[in-house]
């Protein structure tokens, strides 16, 4: 594949980011043992990857702003551009050594989202989609998948942690409705991994609710160029703003969103 200027700053912005991360991500594996754990350290590697990707991209697009897990928002002197940056979504997973993570990069022009990269330095797997040029992982074309029976298909979820606790019940009748008809489920615990699977058509489709913008901005965008369709958990378009989400082919997401309803 071809890649644009603006698709080069962007993958080569989250291959140095995510050389730091790879290489954090070893250093993990010997503090498990330690009796204060890895949690310090990995905050301290989530803050290296956002200032090596505000690095970057600063240098690659002067003037675009900024909106970042870490970081907050950053408004630049162009204000049609701006960065949505998640330097390390699956947190949890590099916490305790699970290699399923990456970094989540995205781009909105106008208030539109125009180009994404999702990157797991643990498997070198980068994901990438520009608006109207498709969606691409390690260079090969990628789409979502075929299939049109629930029946046969996986399922990605978010299961909410112990700190979401008022949010148990909900998913609980969400989680029960969707095992009576798909095949199965997964919870991978990266959202923009979630998202990109789906637009690779390794899972099916894919809900959760109480994300953050950086969680699902490049996600949805490669969905999208995949073929897949995307809307709320709820089946509105507050994606973004509400931080909910529901993805897949038109038919299972038709099929998993009236599921959800059911909940
Ligand atoms: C989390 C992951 C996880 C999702 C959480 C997010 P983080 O992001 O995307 O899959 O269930 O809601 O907060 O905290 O690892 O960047
Ligand atoms: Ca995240
Ligand atoms: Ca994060």
């Amino acid at each position: 594949m071809i890649r644009s200027a603006l698709m080069n700053v962007m993958t080569s912005a989250a291959i140095k980011a995510g050389r730091g991360l790879k290489r954090d991500f070893g250093e993990v594996e010997n503090l498990q043992v330690s009796i204060k754990g890895p949690g310090d350290f990995v905050t301290i590697a989530d803050k290296k990857a956002e200032k090596t990707l505000f690095e970057e991209l600063s240098k690659g697009r002067p003037g675009y702003g900024f909106l970042m897990e870490e970081g907050g928002e950053i408004e630049g002197s162009d204000k049609s551009h701006r960065w949505i940056i998640d330097p390390l979504d699956g947190t949890t997973n590099f916490l305790h050594g699970l290699p399923v993570f990456a970094i989540s990069l995205a781009l909105e022009r106008e208030g539109q989202l125009v180009a994404a990269v999702v990157y797991n330095p643990a498997t070198d797997e980068t994901f990438l989609a520009e608006k109207g040029q498709g969606a691409w992982y390690n260079n090969h074309r990628m789409r979502v998948s075929a299939r049109r029976d629930m029946a046969e298909c996986l399922i990605g979820c978010g299961v909410p942690h112990l700190g979401k606790a008022k949010t148990h019940t909900k998913f609980k009748a969400e989680l029960s409705a969707v095992m009576a008809r798909a095949h199965n489920i997964r919870r991978m615990g990266a959202a923009a991994l979630d998202l990109a699977m789906v637009a690779s058509g390794r899972l099916d489709a894919y809900w959760e609710r109480d994300l953050a913008a950086w969680d699902i901005a490049a996600g949805i965008l490669l969905v999208k160029e995949a073929g897949g369709y995307v809307t709320d958990a709820d089946g509105g378009d507050t994606m973004m703003a509400s931080g909910s989400i529901c993805v897949g082919n038109d038919q299972i997401h038709r099929a998993l969103l009236s599921l959800l309803k059911t909940a």
